[in-house]
Formats: C-alpha cells, structure tokens, sequence
C-alpha cells in the first residue's frame, strides 16, 4: 500500500542549535556545550514528518547553490521525499536558522532565509502538475506571501485541500484571502492572535471560532503539551496530548501539521487526526533538532494506541 501524497510548498533551511543553561537576555552571552547542526525550515520539516508518517511526500522550495543546500537536497532525498521541483538558485545562498534551546526544551530562532525569499508563484506554476495530483497541499509562512497565495489556487482549482500552518503569522494580520483558501488552519496562540490582530487574554476557543468566521474550513489550534483546541464551525473541543519531558521543542509544530495532514488524508476524523498528530509532537519534542526528531509511522502508532483520548 502507498501512503497518501503530501505536497509542501515551503522553506528549507539548515538549523544550527545551541542547547544552553537558559536564552540570553539582550546583550548577555549565554556559554554552552551542545551544538546540533540539522534540517530546518517549517517546509522541509513538514515534508519530512509527513514522509515518516507515511506519506508519499514531495517537497517545493529553493536552496542555494552552496554545501549547506546540497546536503539538504541529500538529506530530503534520502527519506525518499520527491525533490525534483525544488531549484537551486544560484543567487543566494540557502537558508539558515540560528537557534537557542534551553534547559526546558524552549528555543528562539532568528532566520536569515536566502533562497526561501526568493521562491516564485511561477515556482509553483512549474510544479502545478504535483500539487493538482496530490490528496493534500501543506503550506506556512516563510515563503513569499504571493507564493502561498499561488499555491492555493493551484490546490483548490484542482480540488486539493490546503492545510495551512501559519507560521510565522504576519504581525499585520491575514487577509481573508489567505485564511479563507485554507481548509485546516494550525496556528499556535500566538500566531492566532496575530493572524487576528487580537489583544491577547481571549480563550483558545474565541480564537479558533474567529478564525473559522474568517473562512477558515477548521481551526486546530495546537496548545503545546495541553494538545488542541478545534473549531469547525459547529462545533469547538479540545484534544490532549501525552505529557512527556521535552528537551527541545523546535519543530514540534511542524510535526504536528505534517502528521495531522498524513491521518487527515488516510480518512481518519478530525478529532482522532488530531491525537494521532499530538503523539507525534509529544514524541518530536524529546529529541534534539528539527528533523532528528521527527517520529517514525511505528512510534506513532504505538503512542496513539496507548494513550487515553480523555
Ligand atoms: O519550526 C521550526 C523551524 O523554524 C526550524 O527548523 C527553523 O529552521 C525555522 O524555520
């Protein structure tokens, strides 16, 4: 049996993480022992989960012409992900993501993203054959807006559902265009109250039911180790996740998105999608790296079977 295709228009990047004590303040140099270089970038991380889950995944994108793109381009082809539509600009160079991690597994990021920025609408002209054959398109933020914009009119034109994580979200808000055109929507609380230009202090539950009046098809608004909240337009609810003790965090919503698109594509509910996605975040989280940690289909699995959807 071959898994569901899975499509991720998005960035790719190569993350250099420092694990410290704690971040630095502004101005403070933070000394630490652990460095971990590794796969980055909310696209090429949600292509690989979604790979890992199962999926037959293919990834559009743009690297530099450089050492730190080729490996990238090695390492997607490696977890068997269809690279044939991601360029190679020789413009500029690949993008590059500087990470901290501290001792609870929180990160900040600071992105120089090179060949991401320069990824075209006709970029996905030239790919539209993948996307108009696929059961899923998967987009974020990190890619020009007018690409995105390309991407999911290719999709629905071909009556492709678009799962979009909007990270990271605009600070100046979204326009309806692009929340509309999604038909799931993985913001966190943060990127819901940016997406919404909202002041903060709202339940996730006013959030999700914003976004969903902004056309949005359903809102899975990930809440970290207290799981989801979903908003469909009937109805709202939430979803837990299993508690484990994370030691990084980064790219845990990335796996969430790239599995909840493999189970949504499989046929599996919403509400079991979600869970099945949350395993795989509680799973991701405890191990260093973007894509190092990403699960594989059997530990999934095994996750989901054991843990209590209540
Ligand atoms: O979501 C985590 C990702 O954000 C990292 O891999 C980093 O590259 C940035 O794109």
């Amino acid at each position: 049996m071959t898994g569901p295709r899975i499509v991720v228009v998005g960035s790719a990047n190569v993350d250099l993480t420092v694990i410290s004590e704690w971040l630095p303040s502004r101005g403070e140099t933070v000394m630490a022992d652990q460095l971990v270089r590794a796969g980055g970038g909310k696209g090429a991380n949600q292509a690989v989960a979604a790979a890992r889950a199962g999926a037959e995944a293919a990834f559009v994108g743009r690297v530099g012409d450089d050492d730190f793109g080729r490996g990238i381009l090695r390492d997607l082809a490696r977890e068997g992900i269809n690279t044939e539509r991601t360029i190679v600009d020789e413009q500029t160079h690949t993008g590059v993501a500087l990470i901290m991690v501290d001792k609870k597994g929180e990160n900040i990021i600071g992105i120089a993203r090179g060949a991401n920025g320069r990824l075209r609408p006709t970029d996905v002209d030239a790919a539209h054959d993948v996307i108009e054959t696929a059961d899923m398109l998967l987009l974020q933020l990190e890619i020009p807006l007018d690409t995105v914009m390309a991407a999911i009119g290719t999709a629905r034109a071909a009556g492709v559902r678009v799962l979009l994580n909007p990270a990271p979200a605009p600070s100046t808000g979204a326009p309806r265009e692009l929340t509309g055109g999604a038909d799931y929507l993985t913001p966190n609380s943060v990127e819901a109250v940016q997406l919404l230009r909202a002041e903060g202090g709202e339940e996730p539950e006013a959030l999700a039911g914003r976004l969903v009046e902004s056309g949005a098809g359903a809102v899975i608004l990930t809440l970290g180790a207290a799981g989801a909240c979903i908003c469909d337009g009937e109805e709202c609810y939430r979803v837990r996740a299993p508690q484990v003790a994370a030691v990084d965090s980064t790219g845990a919503g990335d796996c969430f998105s790239g599995v909840l698109a493999v189970a949504l594509s499989e046929g599996m509910e919403l509400p079991d999608a979600a869970r099945f996605a949350a395993c795989a975040a509680a799973l991701c989280v405890q191990v260093p790296g973007a894509q190092p940690s990403m699960p594989r289909r059997t530990a999934i699995e095994q996750l989901f079977e054991q843990h209590e959807p209540h």
